[in-house]
């Protein structure tokens, strides 16, 4: 492949989609659209890219000005305008090819982009473009093609007469052209046409007026040309990425006896035999491995999960749970924690910055923060960590095969010791050495007939 500049078009407000955003940062299955399209770009091979930016364009320079070349088009007048604005950086490129892509059709693929250049450069064409065949193409530029069959020219719908209304064959807005051709081509668009804008898709009329070849690559998944101009057309688009990363997982021995609610990135890896039940959204980088029973109704983010999970209508990010752990319902694990292996824990825990050992329990309303638990502690309920002092945050330590009493506080920071036991009631504020059980709350006192002594209850009277 010959060297290759990208030009991702980005600048548009898209203004059906109602957003104080750039619409290309409406997210197709939790990433944003323009950054699947900058992600097949790369998987194309293709590094060097340029985006044309605008309408909240500040938005996207923040995300991107350090690895990609971010041009600013100040008034947005058409596709070809905003090419336009390239032309410095392209006229310093040493590139051959220069490909074109739309920020708001995050369907396209790397696999298309190669063939289309493959296509492009064996074909020594001026311009290549990808098209595909809709049932529906309404909205869409049309392909003309002559008698020949070979591109005459493309005719977006606004001006589109009755005939070519019924075309099928469509633009999908990804051409690669021949830099110098390229280069021409802008120079000589016009914006006579019924939205008075600079097309970019009169290019391959302009170029095939001065004898040069043009080709079409048509697809034959025509997915790769959608895209999203309002909010329903992004719920369209997200469930159909959604079904197909599901069937994937389902044909890959993944077990999700019901889709309801169940929403999973593509970049999750999960393994065969893990179940997934409704209402889970699994996200980022999660890695789940076999035999583990997902949901119902739990979230996982960044999160690096053995095999033979249960995780239960709970809440996880940026964290690790070992193989066999049983988490849940309603737990939440948050950043840095390690769950080691045989692990419980829940109901109603906060797990935060803090190892658990092996076999640990925590059953019940439980809070570990920043603290190192050993191996098969057992915590009773209620009983936690107070690892803020209002000013400063500390960790903790507790030994293996600890027995925290029910209603413990382990004020921080403390050692509790191994086979150390805490009394129930008890707010730990010093070191409980090993093999000792630490009692740090007043002894019970009773007051016989207190109350008759006092009269409070005055129904006794009568
Ligand atoms: C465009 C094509 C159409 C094709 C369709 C495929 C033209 C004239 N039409 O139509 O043939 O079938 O894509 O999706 O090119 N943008 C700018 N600056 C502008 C205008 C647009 O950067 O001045 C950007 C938008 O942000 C968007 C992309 O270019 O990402 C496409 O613009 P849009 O207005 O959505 O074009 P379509 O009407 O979809
Ligand atoms: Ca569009």
């Amino acid at each position: 492949m010959n060297k290759t500049t990208a030009i991702v078009l980005a600048a548009g407000e898209g203004k059906r989609m109602h957003s104080r955003h750039p619409k290309v940062l409406s997210k197709l299955l939790f990433r944003p659209m323009i950054q699947r399209v900058i992600d097949s770009v790369h998987g194309a091979g293709i590094d060097d890219i340029i985006l044309i930016i605008g309408f909240k364009g500040e938005e996207l320079d923040a995300i991107y000005r350090e690895r990609y070349s971010c041009i600013y088009q100040k008034e947005q007048k058409g596709t070809g305008h905003a090419v336009m604005q390239a032309k410095d950086e392209l006229l310093k490129s040493n590139c051959e090819n220069v490909i074109v892509l739309n920020g708001d059709a995050p369907f396209v693929d790397s696999k298309s982009i190669v063939n289309l250049i493959k296509i492009h450069e064996k074909e020594k064409s001026a311009v290549t473009l990808l098209s595909a065949k809709l049932d529906d193409p309404f909205g869409y530029g049309r392909i003309i093609r002559d008698s020949n069959g070979n591109l005459e020219k493309i005719v977006e719908q606004k001006d589109a007469d009755e005939e070519q209304q019924k075309i099928k064959e469509v633009n999908s807005g990804v051409y690669v052209f021949n830099k110098a051709d390229l280069l021409f081509a802008l120079d000589n668009i016009q914006n006579n046409n019924a939205a008075n804008e600079y097309y970019l898709t009169d290019t391959t009329e302009i170029l095939k007026n001065k004898s040069k070849k043009t080709g079409v690559y048509m697809t034959n998944n025509p997915d790769t040309v959608l895209g999203a101009n309002d909010k329903y057309q992004l719920f369209q688009l997200n469930e159909k990425k959604r079904l197909e990363v599901l069937k994937q997982l389902m044909l890959d021995g993944v077990e999700i006896p019901c889709i309801d609610g169940v929403i999973i990135e593509d970049s999750v890896v999960i393994e065969a035999g893990t179940t997934i039940l409704p209402g889970s959204i699994l996200k980022g980088q999660t890695k789940i491995g076999k035999d583990c029973v997902i949901g119902p109704n739990s979230y996982t983010e960044n999160v690096i999960i053995g095999d033979e999970v249960i995780f239960n209508s709970s809440y996880a990010y940026d964290c690790e749970i070992k193989s066999k752990a049983d988490i849940g319902p309603f737990v939440r694990i948050r950043p840095d924690s390690i769950i080691e292996e045989k692990v419980h824990i829940g109901n109603f825990v906060e797990v935060k910055n803090s190892t658990v050992g092996a076999g640990t329990k925590l059953p019940h309303f439980n809070y570990i923060g920043d603290c190192e638990v050993g191996k098969d502690c057992n915590f009773g309920c209620g009983s936690l960590v107070v690892n803020y002092d209002g000013t400063n945050k500390t960790r903790s330590t507790i030994g293996d095969n600890a027995f925290i009493g029910c209603n413990t506080n382990l004020v921080s920071p403390i050692k509790v010791g191994h086979f150390a036991y805490t009394a129930a009631g008890s707010t730990i504020t010093d070191d409980v050495p090993d093999y000792s059980l630490a009692i740090a709350r007043n002894r019970q006192e009773n007051k016989e007939n207190w109350v008759i002594k006092t009269r409070k209850l005055k129904n006794l009277d009568r």
